[in-house]
């Protein structure tokens, strides 16, 4: 008892000790000027205190109540030195971007970004990217990323211009900027899924998705159920069980519709045997299962003239109920 009691003190000293404001040696991390390139909501300001200033919040509420914006805007061009700190240019950027003021936006960085901190410019111009795209303006946003300084830029700079191509439709450029993204994240993974869905770039999609799960990432439901519709095109019958299974093993629970598209795979690719199991443990498990994933089961029968499973098939088929053929 005794023992424990001296560790527990010894522990809460040493805790003690660790958070002590009086330990010179140990020098305390300067985030802003050495911390890695983080994400913008990371940043820090530059000045102690409210992120922004009365005055500027004052500035922001004028914007954002459309009461005279332009003269807001140009008070704040002409003066950029009135913008101290980090966060109140990203609010800034962002308020001119919602207003599809991003010509606006791009002054504005340009006046703010001076190379004097890096950070703060990746910041900065991840966040001009950010508006950018979200206004569709997704030629300005490329053109931020061909003329950021070197080492201006970070992986989230390359995701942001990505995802704006994505969203706009251009995936050919989406997979252009992948082979630029040396370390890909979540993100990454999951505008190339996007982008390959867009372009029916299926061999593209599936390698990406399988590389995802040799990391530590975890796929959302939509990137899996991707997957699924990528191996379709490509046939792969036997990466959409693995995907399936590995919804599973990972918590990210599939449902009929997942299901069916697993089917629909095995369809795609004449392999009675797992389309039936397939439906079979859609059944086990109380899924709904719809007659067309039923049907899609049984033309992979077909093809392979399985008859056998076609008969269990056919009892699966859900009954057709009094106005169900009518509609159908
Ligand atoms: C903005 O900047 C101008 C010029 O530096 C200065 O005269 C003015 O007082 C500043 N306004 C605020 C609210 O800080
Ligand atoms: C995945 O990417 C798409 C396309 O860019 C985007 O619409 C979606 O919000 C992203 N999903 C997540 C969870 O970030």
């Amino acid at each position: 008892m005794r023992i424990v009691c001296l560790c527990l003190l010894a522990t809460l000293q040493l805790s003690l000790a660790d958070r002590g404001a009086q330990s010179p040696p140990r020098p305390r991390p300067r985030p802003r000027q050495q911390g890695a390139p983080g994400r913008a909501r990371k940043s820090r300001p530059r000045v102690e205190g409210p992120s922004i200033s009365l005055e500027n919040r004052g500035r922001l509420q004028r914007l954002e109540e459309g009461e005279e914006p332009l003269e807001v805007v140009e008070e704040i061009l002409q003066h950029p030195e009135n913008l101290t700190r980090v966060k109140e240019v990203q609010v800034f950027l962002t308020a001119f971007g919602k207003l599809q003021l991003w010509e606006k936006t791009l002054e504005l960085l340009e006046a703010k970004r001076t190379g004097e901190w890096p950070v703060g410019d990746i910041v900065l111009t991840n966040t001009a990217m950010l508006t950018c795209g979200l206004v569709g303006q997704w030629q300005v946003v490329l053109g931020l990323l061909a003329d950021a300084p070197r080492k201006g830029l970070n992986k989230m700079s390359y995701n942001l211009a990505m995802q704006a191509c994505c969203n706009a439709g251009k995936w050919e450029i989406v997979l252009s900027l992948l082979d630029r993204q040396r370390i890909p994240d979540f993100d990454t993974f999951n505008v190339t899924l996007h982008a390959c869905a867009q372009g029916g770039q299926w061999e593209i999609g599936l390698a990406a998705l399988d590389e995802m799960l040799l990391t530590k990432t975890q796929p959302s439901w939509t990137m899996y159920n991707l997957g699924l519709i990528l191996a379709a095109q490509g046939r792969r019958w036997e990466s959409a069980l693995a995907y399936l299974d590995d919804m599973w093993t990972r918590v990210v629970i599939p449902d009929d519709m997942t299901y069916s598209s697993a089917v629909a795979v095995c369809e795609r690719a004449s392999q009675w045997r797992p389309a039936l199991s397939l439906v079979q443990s859609m059944k086990r498990k109380g899924f709904r299962i719809k007659a067309e994933t039923v049907q899609a089961a049984l033309r992979a029968c077909e093809t392979a003239q399985a008859t056998a499973a076609e008969e269990i098939l056919r009892k699966m088929l859900p009954k057709p109920t009094k106005d169900g053929p009518m509609l159908g």
